[in-house]
């Protein structure tokens, strides 16, 4: 069976950006894929969070990613700082890395905008860590959504120099699409991200979410209810997308065309369609908040797993490279 692996961030709670762009597939592939997912801990780092809300944002990560439906008896879920050899993989990797190809990374340029105080050098080898969490388990595949297709291309290329320079070691990762690349935020803007402040959260009620519907923009030309609207142009339109059926998305296209339709009842049924999805999944993660020991040793026993592969691969790795104890 081909092999699969993919990270979470623990930044803040999950949102529907990360539900579509990741935990949908996660769950779908898990029955196609030996699958190796991670809450990557170490890569939160980069953004300096609050040791408390970091360990609180691991849990409720993992607890999202459990809640959503990735069962652990299928998938090794773990937690990425539970495996220590993704850092001295990464460093091997970072000694094979030219500085002019981490220049290049698009990521690495948002993120010191976005924190022009904080810009360490953790946030320039992001994609080398990254590179060592897939390649740790030799995956094939990598689902990860289009924002991440350049620290793929940067990952594939760092395999082919690994197994040029050493040998024939890894596999070249290939990415696998979401079938939501790119979900926007709630400004119509940007991204949905939790740093942006414009994401619908995973957990959130039904209320929560209608509230901050309301406040989201629609289509810009319709200003009124008598305005007949574009639906293409509409970022609420575009979740429908995602949460509606195909019957009632084109009755709201028709009523938004014609002003039948207001922009407060469309969001009134897309929260409704948001409901059905996100109820259950709020429902487990509450019945899994009261179980801290059974999540705990969940991740105790994923991260015991994907140690024993990884372990596996080092050896390799450091034969190779000329580290650790000559073999006899
Ligand atoms: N950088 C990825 C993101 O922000 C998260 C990630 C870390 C990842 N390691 C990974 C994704 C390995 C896929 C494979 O979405």
């Amino acid at each position: 069976m081909a092999r699969i692996m993919s990270g979470v961030q623990p930044t803040g709670n999950l949102h529907i950006g990360n539900y579509l762009g990741a935990l949908v597939n996660w769950v779908r592939l898990q029955d196609q894929y030996e699958a190796y997912f991670s809450i990557v801990d170490l890569h939160a780092l980069t953004g300096r969070p609050e040791p408390a809300a970091l360990r609180h944002a691991v849990r409720e990560v993992a607890i999202g990613v459990l809640a959503s439906g990735v069962d652990p008896e299928r998938a090794t879920v773990f937690v990425q700082s539970h495996v220590p050899q993704h850092t001295e993989l990464a460093w091997v990797l970072t000694c094979l890395t030219p500085l002019g190809d981490l220049n290049r990374m698009t990521q690495f340029k948002d993120k010191s905008q976005h924190q022009p105080d904080n810009i360490n050098t953790g946030l320039f080898t992001y994609p080398v860590l990254q590179t060592a969490d897939i390649v740790l388990y030799r995956a094939d595949r990598v689902p990860v959504g289009e924002d991440q297709e350049q620290h793929l291309e940067l990952a594939r290329e760092t395999v082919r120099r690994f197994n040029h320079v050493y040998g024939e070691t890894f596999p070249e990762p290939q990415v696998v699409k979401s079938s939501a690349p790119r979900v926007m935020g709630l400004d119509g803007e940007s991204k949905m991200s939790k740093s942006r402040n414009n994401e619908i959260g995973l957990f959130e009620t039904a209320d929560e979410t209608m509230l901050k519907l309301r406040g989201a923009k629609t289509d810009p030309a319709r200003l009124r209810k008598t305005d007949k609207g574009t639906p293409e142009v509409c970022n609420i339109y575009s979740y429908h997308g995602f949460f509606t059926g195909e019957v009632q998305r084109a009755a709201i296209a028709t009523g938004c065309r014609s002003a039948q339709l207001g922009c407060v009842d469309c969001k009134k049924l897309l929260a409704q369609n948001l409901e059905v999805v996100k109820g259950p999944i709020r429902e487990r993660a509450a019945v899994l908040r009261e179980q801290p020991r059974r999540l705990e040793e969940i991740l105790a026993a994923g991260a015991h797993r994907a140690r024993a592969e990884a372990e596996k691969t080092m050896v390799l790795v450091r034969e190779r490279v000329g580290l650790g104890a000559p073999r006899s």
